[in-house]
């Protein structure tokens, strides 16, 4: 599989997606964010994934604003944090959301989770703002197979998904679901979050690749498909680090292993709406 940094995937409303990106979660609202993502640019990511939740869309636009990029080189995913408050809401978000990243349209907005109801209403909303040319491709995240069903009877199909996704929780159900619907998968916490790096099953693997624990997982991700998004704030050498993936393959025997051990293992190290029941995703129709 020859992927490159560089590497895009056409999602189901048309537009391309870059494969690889930077995740911005508890990353600071501070000048030392913004030098972060400066120099994410500059070393070729071509993705930003933020969201109304980490505050730091404003380090994002900065970033962008004060250093001549070009803003249709970067492609920028930011997420609606509440539902609750419906299509006003929605407005409100995503207003200060478009002001915070200085840019006029959004390449990816997600709808964080589906736990605030309304889901439908601010949906047919996100249409309607996609129409206008504010938002290049909706998508969700944290939605379960139950969520995606309800959101089809309605008839809408996300360009994307965007879960935990790393070989600790492999979201199978999901992951199948998605793949089935052609709706891209987009890997979140591709790292653990940091927790699995020195397992020992790991260290060998990154010693008989010669690469690092953190290049095995998000290699791991990219040859499962999944669009990937680790997150570093703790300097250029990690950012290089992160993006040095595209010049080895696992083989086929070890992705199985890898999978394999996960999955005996399995773990997820932040919050799971996936299975969120109906009263949180609000009335179907
Ligand atoms: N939609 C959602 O609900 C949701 C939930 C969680 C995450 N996300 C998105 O997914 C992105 C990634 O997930 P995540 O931030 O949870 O975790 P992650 O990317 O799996 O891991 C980040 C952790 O790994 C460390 N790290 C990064 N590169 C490393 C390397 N090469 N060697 C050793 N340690 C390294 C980071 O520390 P340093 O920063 O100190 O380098 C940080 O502690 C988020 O930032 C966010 O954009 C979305």
């Amino acid at each position: 599989m020859s992927f490159t940094i560089a590497s895009r995937i056409r999602l189901n409303d048309g537009h391309l997606m870059p494969i690889f990106g930077l995740g911005l979660y508890q990353a600071a609202s501070s000048s030392k964010t913004t030098q972060i993502i400066i120099d994410a640019i500059r070393l070729g990511y071509p993705l930003i994934d933020t969201a109304e939740l980490y505050r730091n869309e404003t380090q994002v636009g900065e970033a962008i604003k004060n250093n001549n990029i070009n803003r249709e080189q970067i492609f920028i995913t930011t997420k609606l944090f509440r539902t609750n408050d419906g299509r006003q809401g929605l407005h409100k978000s995503f207003n200060n959301s478009l002001q915070q990243l200085n840019t006029n349209y959004i390449d990816l907005y997600l709808i964080h989770a589906p736990q605030g109801g309304h889901v439908l209403e601010v949906y047919k909303e996100m249409i309607q703002l996609q129409k206008e040319g504010k938002i290049r491709s909706i998508g969700v995240s944290n939605f379960g197979v139950q969520h995606l069903k309800w959101l089809k009877q309605a008839g809408f199909i996300p360009a994307v998904n965007q879960i935990e996704l790393h070989p600790w929780w492999q979201n199978e159900d999901i992951v199948d679901y998605c793949r089935i619907n052609n709706i891209a998968i987009m890997g979140y916490s591709p790292l653990g979050k940091g927790h699995f790096l020195n397992d020992s099953y790991l260290i060998k693997l990154s010693q008989k690749y010669n690469k690092t624990s953190a290049q095995i997982l998000i290699r791991w991700s990219i040859q499962n498909g999944f669009i990937t998004i680790p997150k570093t704030t703790s300097g250029i050498e990690r950012l290089q680090e992160n993006m040095n993936v595209f010049d080895f393959i696992l083989s086929d025997e070890d992705m199985k292993d890898l999978t394999n051990y996960g999955k005996k293992n399995s773990q997820n190290t932040g919050w799971d709406p996936t299975k969120n029941g109906k009263e949180k995703f609000g009335p179907i129709s």
